[in-house]
């Protein structure tokens, strides 16, 4: 039977982080081709599948499907030793990678050590990750940087390693596409941090919005056929920046133990107590302890570093800004058993900056920074719905918000999902779907 192919672009809608990992993996079951188009090893994206936990930096999470061409394209930056790391334990769990299953894009600039140290000195006023991504991005457009290409004539053990993967990766992608292979089209980080349309300067040094699948790997905007964003139920942002729903200040926040001192200190039954005393806090309506069940409930730790993530409501003016720059046919709403434990929910409809009220986001930091949130309420569900299977099967005030979130968007919610499994995925519209 001809079979017809995608080209389908994933991007965070928000401030990265929106679980776009477990739908790159979702997604990547009938995909041909899974390729990455920016930033570098500031990613984090955890895959589970079973009882396999599997933590990629740069590498697309595809390549734990044994049969699929995984692509790290030119748009990114790459630190040779995170990348050698990463195959090595992907071959430790014998896979074997060869330039059947991942493919380097020649022209990918390389991360050096100086610039981690450059990022490391200079990074805190943004909150960067340190890994040396803007200095590389810096020198990249300064010309002044080592692509992929040059450095594998070097020879050291990283370089040998890489050599036989480099390849050229927009040739391959635009192979696929005219031989109507399904290809997914990956962006690390989320809408927000884009360069060009992000909250600048908080923002990181690449583009993740859709239109960085296309200069990133070298396709033409023509044969893309959809966009989703990944959202989640609520909002989160790490690093600095303004975040306009944030529950708690960013001090609270950033003075909190992470999960793993938590869980040391404490134990399971500690937790337990502790997660109680934050539900009946963040009922009473204590906004600090609200974002703080957010952050408890959705584990809204980093994925390397295990600091809190800044947690807050959904914000509607944020995902629509995110439906424009990105064009987005669909969204994908993550994490929605992460409220099951909230009587009240709250969703973001509009901002009052100087005494007068907007509806249009803007990615002005300074004006944003001022803005405050202009709220929706609406009632909670107080159920566990982490097990629920179809849509049609959730408690009705979870229905509700999902479809009232849909509303306010305008862009249809393709997929809502209730935890980290494949099988915790409701499908609710399957045209956006391979
Ligand atoms: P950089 O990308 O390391 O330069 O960091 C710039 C900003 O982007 C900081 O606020 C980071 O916390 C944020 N950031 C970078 N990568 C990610 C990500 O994968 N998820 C969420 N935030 C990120
Ligand atoms: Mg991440």
């Amino acid at each position: 039977m001809f079979k017809m192919g995608k080209v389908i672009v994933i991007v965070g809608g928000q401030f990265g982080d929106e679980a776009k990992g477990k739908f790159v993996d979702f997604l990547a079951e009938k995909a041909d081709l899974i390729a990455r188009y920016n930033g570098g090893n500031n990613a984090g994206h955890t895959v589970i599948v079973k009882d396999d936990v599997f933590k990629f930096h740069l590498i697309p999470s595809g390549i734990i499907h044994k049969d699929k061409v995984n692509i790290i394209g030119n748009g990114t930056v790459i630190d040779p030793k995170v990348l050698v790391s990463e195959i090595e334990s992907l071959e430790e769990k014998g896979y074997k990678i060869s330039d059947k299953h991942l493919v380097i894009g020649q022209n990918a600039h390389i991360i050096q050590a100086k610039h981690i140290e450059e990022d490391s000195a200079t990074g805190g006023k943004i909150g960067t990750t340190s890994r040396g991504i803007g200095p590389c991005y810096k020198d990249k457009i300064a010309r002044t940087g080592i692509r992929v290409i040059d450095y594998v004539k070097e020879d050291n053990r990283y370089s040998r390693k890489i050599r036989p993967l480099v390849k050229n990766t927009s040739f391959i992608i635009n192979q696929f596409i005219e031989n109507k292979k399904n290809i997914l089209l990956e962006g690390a980080q989320g809408t927000l941090l884009d360069i060009d349309h992000g909250t600048y300067p908080f923002v990181t040094s690449s583009n993740p919005t859709a239109g960085g699948a296309c200069t990133g790997l070298g396709i033409g905007p023509t044969k893309i056929d959809s966009v989703t964003a990944i959202m989640k139920s609520y909002i989160t942002r790490v690093g600095n920046g303004p975040l306009v729903t944030e529950l708690g200040t960013e001090e609270q926040t950033k003075r909190e133990d992470g999960i793993n001192d938590l869980k040391e200190t404490l134990g399971k039954e500690g937790l337990d107590h502790l997660k109680r005393k934050i539900t009946l806090k963040a009922n009473e309506g204590d906004e600090y302890n609200q974002g703080r069940l957010m952050r408890f409930n959705g584990k809204e730790y980093g994925t390397t570093t295990g600091r809190p993530r800044r947690t807050g409501w959904f914000d509607v003016l944020i995902a629509r800004y995110s439906a424009r720059i990105n064009g987005l046919s669909a969204v994908v709403m993550t994490k929605l058993d992460v409220l099951d434990d909230f009587k009240k929910i709250k969703i973001c409809v509009g901002y009052e900056y100087k005494g007068k009220k907007t509806t249009e986001f803007t990615n002005n930091s300074e004006v944003l920074s001022k803005c405050k949130p202009i709220y929706e309420e609406v009632d909670g569900w107080l159920e566990d719905i982490s097990k629920v299977k179809d849509f049609k099967e959730l408690p009705k005030n979870a229905r509700k918000y999902v479809e009232r979130i849909e509303e306010l968007i305008k862009v249809p919610i393709s997929i809502v999902s209730v935890g980290p499994e494949r099988s915790q995925t409701m499908i609710l519209r399957k045209e956006f779907l391979f």
